[in-house]
């Protein structure tokens, strides 16, 4: 068997919660590869809506076992969190949830230090989730972050104090940030002591083991391609591999064994936080669109930038992750407008037309250029496949052969239920 990898390609929140849970019966495993509590993955379905923000969205299925890989930022304290909630929902993680010894931690102070470079940077700030990502992949890259497999070791309070202590040293220059750290490290240790009471893993051994005896597994990405360390709008991103790439470094497997990969879009774009967004709409067409697409942050509550479709953004997530099948989400929400813009070119500050996405994106003026296609106008949230109305239909090919990549799911509504399959 393969490694399927469904991943967002335009700046989060493309509804990859959803489809992860909609996907996981079909698949052994669901493993997420990189990102941490900044993910917020929503799930909902027989009344209930849950939010994941470190746990794999399979873990509702009950033959689906769920591992957090290597590539991913954990912070106990949100697990633990999430866990309870989960406990309230009759799930029990203890049995199907799996934890790569190989995952960073994320100490209380990565938070302090998050918003610390936030402040300094003042007008330029990338509007980060200050959950702590930036500071403990940093730590990872500088080879002294803490790993899960450490809580097992005699020697943890000593490293985790002496982590702590270089961020102090840091935080000494911002005495901005105020904290009670007696009840900080309290809490954290409390998570860490619940932590170890978990399954504590080699997942690169778990996961292709797996894979030799047949399993299927699905790679669950955060973030999205657009975002991305490498190929995201600069700074303006994350600091993971939000591509497929990444679910190779991430879970430990090789790039032989991926299969489909699933490249997860709305039907228009949002972005929270700040940087470039080519579409965005900031006139009242946004506001109406964020209102009928309830586009507020599924972890920091924030409302969501809404604009039309970028399909120049799109071809190059579509290119950097070798997708095999688009999966297209909250056509619902465009029912509200009589006319459906889609952008296919850029013009660059020097005039220049391109259907390229610049190195300069994030610091020069690009001006969406559009076409439009008729609207549907009509209700499609409990659409059946063969009730697709025309205009639905129309938008869907255009873009299939502007991508050049089949859309094999529509999503009309957030619940499990509300899925089209297409051949
Ligand atoms: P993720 O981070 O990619 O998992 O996406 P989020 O959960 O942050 O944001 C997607 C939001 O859209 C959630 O509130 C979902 O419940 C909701 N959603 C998902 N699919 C659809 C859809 O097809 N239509 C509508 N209206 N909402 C959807
Ligand atoms: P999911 O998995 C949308 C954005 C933040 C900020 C930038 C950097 O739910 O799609 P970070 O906290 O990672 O340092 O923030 O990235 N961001 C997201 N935007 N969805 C997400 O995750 C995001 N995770 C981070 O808003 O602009
Ligand atoms: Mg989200």
């Amino acid at each position: 068997m393969k490694v399927d990898v469904l991943l967002g390609l335009q700046w989060g929140d493309e509804g990859k919660g959803k489809i992860v849970d909609v996907l996981a019966p079909k698949y052994d495993v669901v493993a997420r590869f990189q990102g941490g509590p900044n993910a917020g993955h929503t799930l909902e379905f027989d009344g209930k809506k849950v939010v994941l923000h470190q746990i794999p969205s399979g873990i509702f299925r009950a033959h689906t076992r769920n591992v957090i890989g290597n590539g991913v930022v954990l912070d106990p304290i949100v697990l633990q969190a999430e866990i309870r909630k989960l406990a309230a929902h009759g799930v029990d993680a203890h049995r199907n949830l799996f934890i790569s010894k190989k995952a960073t931690i994320i100490v209380p102070t990565h938070r302090l230090l998050d918003l610390a470079q936030e402040k300094a940077k003042g007008v330029d700030k990338i509007g980060s989730t200050l959950k702590g990502i930036g500071p403990s992949y940093q730590d990872k890259i500088g080879r002294q972050g803490l790993r899960v497999g450490d809580v097992l070791s005699p020697h943890f309070q000593e490293r985790f104090k002496k982590l702590t202590d270089a961020h102090f040293e840091i935080l000494k220059g911002h005495p901005e940030i105020s904290y009670d750290w007696p009840e900080l490290s309290a809490q954290f240790l409390e998570a860490i002591t619940f932590l170890r009471t978990l399954q504590l893993i080699d997942s690169e051994y778990f996961l292709n083991r797996e894979l030799q005896a047949g399993s299927s597994i699905l790679a669950e990405g955060a973030q999205g391609s657009l975002l991305d360390i490498d190929f995201g709008s600069y700074p303006f991103v994350t600091s993971s591999s939000t591509v497929t790439a990444g679910a190779c470094t991430g879970l430990g497997v090789a790039p032989r064994h991926i299969g489909e990969v699933y490249g997860i879009f709305k039907a228009y774009s949002t972005r929270v936080g700040s940087g470039p967004f080519p579409t965005e709409l900031i006139d009242e067409d946004g506001e109406r669109m964020r209102r009928e697409g309830n586009e507020f942050g599924s972890t920091t509550g924030r409302p969501r930038r809404c604009g039309w479709i970028d399909l120049p953004a799109l071809k190059y997530s579509i290119m950097i992750n070798g997708v095999t099948q688009l999966l297209m989400m909250k056509a619902d929400v465009l029912s509200i407008f009589p006319d459906i813009k889609v952008c296919t070119h850029y013009r660059l500050s020097d005039g220049q037309m391109t259907e390229s996405v610049p190195y300069e994106y994030a610091h020069q003026q690009i001006t969406a250029i559009y076409t439009e296609l008729p609207g549907w106008k009509c209700d499609i949230r409990n659409m059946k496949a063969d009730a697709v109305p025309t205009e639905l239909a129309n938008y869907i090919q255009f873009l299939e052969r502007e991508l050049r990549v089949p859309i094999t799911l529509i999503s009309t509504g957030p619940d499990r239920l509300q899925t089209i399959y297409r051949n």
